[in-house]
């Protein structure tokens, strides 16, 4: 099996695009994300995200988070995932996602988070 590398332009099935940093000697990595939605009808900004991946030295299909700080937005979203790569080489990341957005009062818990699932795929 191959290897996957996280590290590179990655496009979902709603169109937003991220960009991952290499790894470091920790397994950590950096990145930003360009949304193609949101939740409300400000305007979209380019975002930083922060994630950590396991097994960082090994081969293999490694699971992986990162969280979203979004610029334009008081939510943040976290991503967990795998990354998976077929015979040909070809990478994958399969993702479960949380957005919490800020809500005024506790009573409002109940709708303040969404829940999702996206796929990556490898644009450079
Ligand atoms: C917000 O509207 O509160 C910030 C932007 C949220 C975008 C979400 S995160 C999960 C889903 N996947 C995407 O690529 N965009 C949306």
């Amino acid at each position: 099996i191959r290897k996957c590398d996280l590290q590179g332009l990655w496009r979902n099935e709603l169109g937003s695009n991220m960009t991952l940093s290499a790894l470091d000697a920790a397994g950590t990595f950096s990145g930003s994300y360009h949304t193609a939605v949101a939740a409300t009808n400000k305007q979209i900004l380019v975002s930083p995200l922060q994630g950590a991946q396991q097994h960082p030295g090994d081969k293999g299909q490694p699971t992986f988070g990162f969280t979203v700080h979004w610029q334009f937005a008081d939510s943040i979203t976290a991503f967990v995932g795998q990354c998976f790569v077929d015979r040909r080489g070809k990478e994958t990341l399969e993702t479960t996602w949380l957005l919490r957005e800020e809500v005024p009062s506790r009573r409002d818990i109940w709708k303040a988070t969404r829940v999702g699932t996206s796929i990556f795929t490898r644009v450079k």
